[in-house]
C-alpha cells in the first residue's frame, strides 16, 4: 500500500499493461517500436509484465534493465502459455482428463512449474477450465472434457500443481491463471470466437464449476474469455467480473484480458472506440490489458476527466503489486531464474519418466477384438507399420511452443526401443490431403503400404488429425480424417484383417467406418515428448491402457453437441424402438459412438451391485455407496469406478445423470477390492426454480459402473424435513 501511495498515475497505468516478449531480441534486449499494434516504444519499455518470453539468461537481462530504470525498482511479472509441459511436452489437457487421475495431473503441472520456474517464468495461463461439449471447436483439446464434475477435479490439481499448496515464494512454483471467464467452450456451431448463448442455470450448474474450484484452490489469476455471454463480451461485463468472480467466488487475484480482447469490445460494438472499451473494462474490474493499448493512451484521460476513478486503478494496481510480492520478486526479482539448473531439469530423465507414465494412462483402448496386446518377439510375428504418424515427432499438440518436437518420441522409435531391431513400415500418405505431392507420388507411397500390409501378419495403423487441426482458431466442420488417410485406411483393411488402428487427434473425431473395420483401435490424442515409448508399452502389453473417455466421440458430426449429461425431454426415445413423435434422428442414433467415461483394458472387471448405507437421507446424512469391483482377467490392470447421480424429479429439468465420484484402482488377476463413495447433500444441489443453489426433496438413483452408460444402480431419497 505505501508502494502505492508513491506512485505516480503514469507508474500505476504502466503495471497494467501487458506486452509481448516478441519486442526482445534473443539476448533480452528491447529492439524498438514495432508499432504494428500501435504502441510506443516507451510504452513497450515501461509495461508492467511480459508474455511469451522465456529462458533463464534473457529473463534476467530484461528484469535486470527494466528494474534499473523504474523509478521505485519494481520488478517485471513474466507469463507465458505453459499448456501441457514446458520442454517435456506431457499429453494435451484432453488426454488428461481420460487419465481420471488427479494426482498423475499434478505431478505433471509440478514439473512443468519446475522446468520453466527454472526458466525465468513467473506464471502460466494454465488451467483451460472450460467445459467443452462441441468436437468442432479446435480448443477441446486444451480443456479436460465435457463433464463438471471431472474438470473441477483436474483444474484444482493443476493449479496445485503449479502452485503448490504452501506458497508461490516455494522454489519450483509458478502461478496459475485458470482461463476463459466464462463459457468460452461454448461457441456456436463449434466456431472459435463465435457467440455463446446460455441460460444462467446451465452457466451456473455446468460452466462456472471449474473455474470456482480453481478459485478456492487459491489460483492466483483469471483470464477472461473472447466471447460474449448474454450478448456481453466478458472483458466488459461487470457483472461476470465484479458480481459472480469477485462478489460469488470471492476471488482476490489479478484479472488479466485474452489477447487483444479489450480492444474487442470495440469490433463486438459495444464500446465505440478504444477509450471507451478502456473505461468498460477497467470498471468491470479488468486488472490488466494484454497486448493493446486501450489502458495505455486513454486511463490517464479518463481519469483526468472525472469519468474513471483512480480508486479503480489503485485497486487493480494494488492486486497486481501483491501478486508480485506473493511470488517474492521485491526480495529477489529473478525468482528460480538459473540458466545451468534450466539446462539439467528440461526433459531429464524423472520428468520424461512422469511424461511416459502419464502418456499410458491417457490413451484410451476404443475397440480390440483381442489382436492387442501383440505378440513382444519379432520372430513370432511379423508386424507392418504403416501411416503418416509412424515416425512423426509432431505429436505434443497446439500448444506447446517451448517444446522441441525434435526431442521426441516416435512410435518408430518407440519399438526401436523396445527392442525391435527392423522395423517394416510405410508411410502410406501425408499427413495433411496431397499436400507437394504429386499423383504419381501418392499412388508410389499408398501401394508400398499396401504391399507392406499384405505381407504382414499385423498391422499397426497409424492416422490421425494434424496438430495444428486442433486447438486456437482450427475448428473444423467436419471431424472426420483426411480423405487420403482412410483410403489408406480401406486398401489396407482390404489385404489384411488384422489391423490396429493408432488414433492421433486433438478431439474427438467421427470414427465410424474405422470402429467397423478395425480389430483394434487405441486414441491416444496429442501423447507428448514420450508418446512413442508410452504407445509401444501399450501395443506390446508392456502397460495396460486405463484411459477413459472424456469426451464423447459422436457417430457422426450432425450429433455435437453430443455429452452424456443430456436433458429430458418430454418425449424421450428409447434406442432400438420404432416411433415417430420421439426425440431423435432418422437417419443416426441419439447415443454417441463411444461415450464419456467409457475405454477398455486388457483385462475384465466385474462390478457388484451398488450397496447403499441407508435408502434415506436427512440434510445432514452422508450415504456410503460401495461396490466390489474383481479383475476376472488374466492381467493386472487399472479401472476407473464412476458413480453418476440421476435426480428423477426436480424443480426444473435435471439431466439424466452426472458424475459425482470416480476412483481408480488397481488389480491384480481374481482380486477383488471394495470401492465406496459418500454421498452428501452438497452433492445434490443444483440451481432450482428460483435460482436458489439447493437440493430438493425426493428420489434419487446412484449408478455405479465403468462408463456413463452403466445400468448398475439403487435408489434413496432426500428428505430434507
Ligand atoms: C489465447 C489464450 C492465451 C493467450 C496468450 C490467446 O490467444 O486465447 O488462451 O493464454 O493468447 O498467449
Amino acid at each position: 500500500m505505501e508502494l502505492l501511495n508513491e506512485m505516480s498515475l503514469e507508474e500505476k497505468i504502466d503495471q497494467m499493461l501487458q506486452m509481448s516478449g516478441m519486442f526482445y531480441e534473443d539476448e533480452g534486449v528491447l529492439t524498438g517500436p514495432v508499432n504494428t499494434a500501435g504502441f510506443t516504444e516507451e510504452e513497450i519499455r515501461q509495461a508492467g509484465s511480459v508474455l511469451g518470453s522465456v529462458g533463464a539468461e534473457k529473463l534476467t537481462k530484461i528484469q535486470k534493465e527494466y528494474m534499473e530504470k523504474q523509478p521505485h525498482h519494481i520488478p517485471l511479472l513474466f507469463m507465458a502459455d505453459i499448456i501441457n509441459g514446458f520442454r517435456t511436452i506431457f499429453p494435451i489437457p484432453l488426454a488428461q482428463g481420460c487419465t481420471f487421475h488427479p494426482a498423475l495431473v499434478e505431478e505433471g503441472a509440478a514439473v512443468a512449474a519446475r522446468e520453466s520456474a527454472a526458466a525465468g517464468l513467473h506464471l502460466t495461463f494454465s488451467p483451460m477450465a472450460d467445459l467443452v461439449r462441441d468436437a468442432r471447436w479446435g480448443r477441446v483439446m486444451e480443456s479436460t472434457g465435457e463433464d463438471a464434475w471431472l474438470n473441477r477435479c483436474l483444474a484444482r490439481a493443476m493449479v496445485e500443481g503449479y502452485q503448490g499448496r504452501e506458497s508461490l515464494r516455494e522454489k519450483g512454483r509458478i502461478a496459475a491463471c485458470v482461463k476463459h471467464f466464462a463459457a468460452y467452450g461454448a461457441p456456436m456451431a463449434g466456431r472459435d470466437y463465435n457467440t455463446v448463448e446460455l441460460s444462467e442455470r446451465t452457466l451456473r450448474d455446468d460452466y462456472l464449476p471449474a473455474y470456482q474450484e480453481a478459485v478456492a484452490a487459491g489460483v492466483a489469476a483469471v483470464m477472461t474469455s473472447f466471447n460474449t455471454l448474454d450478448r456481453i463480451p466478458s472483458s466488459g461485463n461487470r457483472r461476470l467480473m465484479r458480481e459472480i468472480l469477485r462478489g460469488e467466488m470471492g476471488f482476490g487475484g489479478v484479472v488479466i484480458s485474452d489477447w487483444g480482447a479489450i480492444e474487442e469490445l470495440c469490433r463486438h460494438g459495444v464500446a465505440k472506440d478504444n477509450r471507451e472499451a478502456a473505461k468498460l473494462a477497467v470498471e468491470a474490474g479488468v486488472d490488466i490489458d494484454m497486448m493493446t493499448s486501450c489502458y495505455c493512451k486513454n486511463l490517464r484521460g479518463l481519469i483526468e476527466e472525472g469519468i474513471v476513478s483512480e480508486a479503480l486503478i489503485d485497486e487493480a494496481v494494488l492486486r497486481i503489486l501483491r501478486l508480485k510480492n506473493e511470488l517474492g520478486l521485491f526480495e529477489n526479482p529473478y525468482k528460480d531464474a538459473d540458466a545451468s539448473e534450466e539446462n539439467a531439469l528440461a526433459l531429464c530423465q524423472e520428468h520424461r519418466q512422469t511424461a511416459r507414465n502419464m502418456a499410458v494412462e491417457t490413451f484410451v483402448l476404443l475397440k480390440n477384438d483381442g489382436i492387442l496386446p501383440l505378440e513382444k518377439e519379432p520372430e513370432k510375428e511379423k508386424i507392418a507399420l504403416i501411416g503418416p504418424y509412424v515416425s512423426s515427432k509432431e505429436i505434443h499438440g497446439a500448444w506447446s511452443m517451448f517444446g522441441n518436437p525434435d526431442t521426441s518420441v516416435s512410435i518408430a522409435d518407440g519399438l526401436r526401443n523396445k527392442g525391435f531391431e527392423k522395423i517394416l513400415s510405410a508411410q502410406g500418405c501425408g499427413l495433411t490431403e496431397g499436400f507437394g505431392r504429386t499423383a504419381e507420388d501418392s499412388g508410389k507411397l499408398l501401394r508400398e503400404a499396401v504391399e507392406l500390409a499384405r505381407s504382414a501378419d499385423k498391422v499397426v495403423l497409424a492416422l490421425g488429425e494434424h496438430r495444428l487441426h486442433s486447438g486456437e482458431a482450427a475448428s473444423r466442420a467436419d471431424i472426420t480424417l483426411p480423405a487420403d488417410q482412410m483410403e489408406l485406411f480401406r486398401n489396407v483393411c482390404e489385404v489384411n484383417k488384422k489391423v490396429v488402428v493408432v488414433l492421433f487427434s486433438g478431439r474427438p473425431l467421427d470414427i465410424r467406418e474405422i470402429s467397423e473395420k478395425a480389430a483394434a483401435v487405441l486414441a491416444v490424442w496429442m501423447p507428448g515428448t514420450e508418446g512413442g515409448n508410452a504407445i509401444a508399452d501399450v501395443l506390446f502389453g508392456d502397460a495396460n491402457p486405463s484411459g477413459k473417455l472424456s469426451m464423447s466421440f459422436p457417430y457422426s458430426v450432425g450429433q455435437v453437441p453430443v455429452f452424456y449429461g443430456q436433458f429430458r425431454t418430454g418425449r424421450p426415445h428409447t434406442e432400438g424402438v420404432e416411433e415417430k413423435y420421439v426425440s431423435r434422428y432418422l437417419d443416426i442414433p441419439n447415443k454417441p459412438l463411444f461415450p464419456f467415461g467409457y475405454g477398455l483394458s486388457y483385462t475384465t472387471f466385474a462390478i457388484g451391485p451398488v450397496q447403499l448405507s441407508a435408502q434415506h437421507m436427512r440434510k445432514t446424512d452422508r450415504i456410503r455407496v460401495a461396490v466390489t469391483v474383481k479383475n476376472t482377467g488374466a492381467v493386472s490392470g487399472q479401472e476407473v469406478v464412476q458413480m453418476y447421480i440421476e435426480d428423477v424429479h426436480g424443480s426444473v429439468v435435471r439431466p439424466v445423470r452426472e458424475l459425482r465420484g470416480f476412483s481408480k484402482i488397481e488389480l491384480a488377476p481374481g482380486e477383488e477390492k471394495e470401492v465406496c463413495f459418500e454421498i452428501a447433500e452438497t452433492m445434490l444441489r443444483f440451481h432450482d426454480i428460483h435460482m436458489n443453489d439447493v437440493s430438493e426433496d425426493g428420489a434419487f438413483k446412484v449408478y455405479i459402473g465403468n462408463s456413463s452408460e452403466t445400468a448398475n444402480g439403487a435408489s434413496f431419497v432426500l428428505d430434507l424435513r
